[in-house]
């Protein structure tokens, strides 16, 4: 392996230490942020994410409020939820875990949460804000994954950056955020001609795509930044969506898949309820936790 690892557990773990930091600094002020999670039905990924971002919020020393419904709860009960948490003003960050059940409409449901409350970044105002570079929510993952190459290369500007997946979770918002640092950004996806070359003119290549190994070894230009979003689970456990053995050969930096970008979602969940809390309480924002 030539590339630099990108250790995202261990910027994760310093983030989370500055957010507690943030935390307890608000708590003696008699400000306690509180981020309240809603999980419906029982899919068991989203119980993993949850139980792990309730933990991790109650560590930073906020308050985690969780609620669990039944699959078959009808949208208007989740939608009464919804109303109550935007009115308790004990609750800073609201995030409904998707996928939600097919009955349900998950735009209905993501744009009834207060845009303030907002701490995934999916209501249509923040996209429509960080679209055009108001202040915003910004979505967790793109924005860890941000700060991991901030980190790792200091200015991005001019760089030639590939999001490689179109979702609106990460893709769309990635790209967002790349263009706000100057990059020159592609968005590629499903229909996207000749990737692997495409992808060899990328000094910055974003995988989110969602299936293991799909990006190639020999699609990274040598010396590119590769930033790995996927989670695959697979026979030989969580993989990326790089083909990791073959482009550490030739990245010159790149995120590991467990110890990546996943660490950096939740602990940006976290920045967010906390920069949430600031601007409830008209606080200025806390330094570093937004882009
Ligand atoms: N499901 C998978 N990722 C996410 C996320 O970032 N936020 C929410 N709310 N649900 C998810």
């Amino acid at each position: 392996m030539t590339a630099t690892l990108i250790d995202g557990k261990s910027f994760a773990a310093g983030l989370r230490q500055r957010i507690a930091e943030h935390t307890a600094a608000m708590k003696e002020r008699g400000i306690t942020p509180g981020l309240a999670v809603v999980l419906v039905g029982e899919d068991p990924a989203s119980q993993v994410y949850v139980r792990s971002k309730g933990k991790q919020t109650r560590e930073t020393g906020m308050n985690s409020f969780e609620h669990r419904l039944p699959a078959d709860t009808p949208e208007a009960e989740l939608l009464a939820l919804v109303g109550q948490l935007n009115e308790d003003p004990a609750v800073n960050g609201i995030l409904v875990q998707l996928p939600l059940p097919g009955h349900m409409d998950e735009a209905a449901v993501i744009n009834a949460i207060r845009p303030e409350k907002d701490v995934d970044g999916f209501h249509i105002l923040n996209v429509g804000r960080l679209a055009t570079g108001q202040k915003a929510m910004v979505p967790c993952t793109p924005l860890g994954s941000l700060m991991l190459l901030r980190d790792q290369l200091g200015s991005l500007s001019g760089k030639n950056a590939l999001v490689i997946g179109r979702s609106n979770i990460v893709g769309k918002p990635m790209a967002q955020l790349l263009l706000r640092d100057s990059a020159t950004v592609t968005i590629a996806h499903s229909r996207t001609c000749d990737l692997p070359d495409l992808c060899r003119t990328a000094d910055i290549v974003i995988a989110a795509v969602g299936r293991a190994h799909f990006v190639k070894g020999d699609w990274i230009k040598p010396g590119a930044t590769v930033i790995d979003v996927g989670i695959n689970r697979t026979d030989d456990g969580l993989v990326g969506d790089v083909d990791f053995a073959a482009a550490s050969q030739v990245a010159g930096a790149i995120t590991p898949v467990p110890g990546g970008v996943g660490p950096m979602t939740i602990a940006c969940l976290l920045a967010n309820t906390l920069t949430a809390t600031a601007r409830a309480n008209g606080l200025p924002d806390p330094e570093g936790l937004t882009p």
